[in-house]
């Protein structure tokens, strides 16, 4: 199933008015104050039910509501070329920034802030194509972050896959919390803790 809310019939506002680039950084600030941000409701809900679905969670974790209530941010694909030229919604990823307990498995926990990856979602039919890491390293690159940095949400075993696919990374951390960390995290950030505990 693919996110067609912009296009649905009496709406004379494609995907790509509403989205004018390939990937857009959506905010609390650029979603509330767009002049399409109705739709731009639309569309997000629908993803976040979509998302939700294919990782079998009982309620949708990105909603515009959400989004606008929070610092989260949301990088958007659409393939432009898709509908005749007039686009059609890809997938998102959303991030965001939390302060976590986490551990290397060797000391108790400590907080630290960690960029989080929050959701995730490729429409079925984009899938295994190339769009997420499309869509990845594009905020990685915009966000100037690396994959071994973050943390990620409950991660599907898609997801799993990808980052050992992609970034070699496969050596999981156990964490007292939900979210999966990479040995990496902890090899590249030693130094660090040592000096800031
Ligand atoms: N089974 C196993 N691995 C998969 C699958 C699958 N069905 N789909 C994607 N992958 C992994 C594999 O490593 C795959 O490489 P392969 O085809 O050689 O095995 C690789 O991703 C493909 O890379 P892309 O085409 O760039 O990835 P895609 O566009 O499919 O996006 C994503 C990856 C976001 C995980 C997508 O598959 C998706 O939306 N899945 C459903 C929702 C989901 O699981 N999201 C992650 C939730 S967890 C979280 O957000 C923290």
């Amino acid at each position: 199933m693919s996110v067609r809310v912009a296009m649905s019939a009496g709406s004379s506002v494609s995907v790509r008015t509403i989205f004018p680039r390939s990937i857009t950084l959506l905010t609390a600030e650029t979603a509330r104050s767009s002049p399409h941000h109705l739709k731009i409701k639309k569309i997000l809900n629908e993803l976040g039910l979509l998302s939700a679905e294919s990782q079998g969670l009982k309620h949708s974790i990105t909603t515009f509501d959400k989004l606008v209530e929070s610092d989260h941010k949301i990088y958007l694909a659409i393939d432009p070329e898709e509908n005749d030229d007039d686009g059609e919604v890809v997938g998102f990823l959303k991030l965001g920034e939390k302060r976590l307990f986490v551990t290397d498995g060797s000391e108790p926990a400590w907080p630290a802030n960690i960029q989080c990856v929050l959701d995730f979602y490729i429409c079925a039919k984009y899938q295994r194509h190339g769009w997420g890491r499309h869509l990845f390293e594009h905020a990685i690159e915009n966000e100037d972050i690396e994959p071994w940095n973050m943390a990620y949400d409950r991660p599907s075993e898609k997801l799993i896959n990808f980052l050992a696919k992609y970034y070699r990374l496969t050596d999981v951390v156990e964490q007292p919390n939900r979210y999966v960390m990479y040995r990496d995290y902890f090899i590249n950030t030693s130094v660090k803790y040592v000096q800031g505990r």
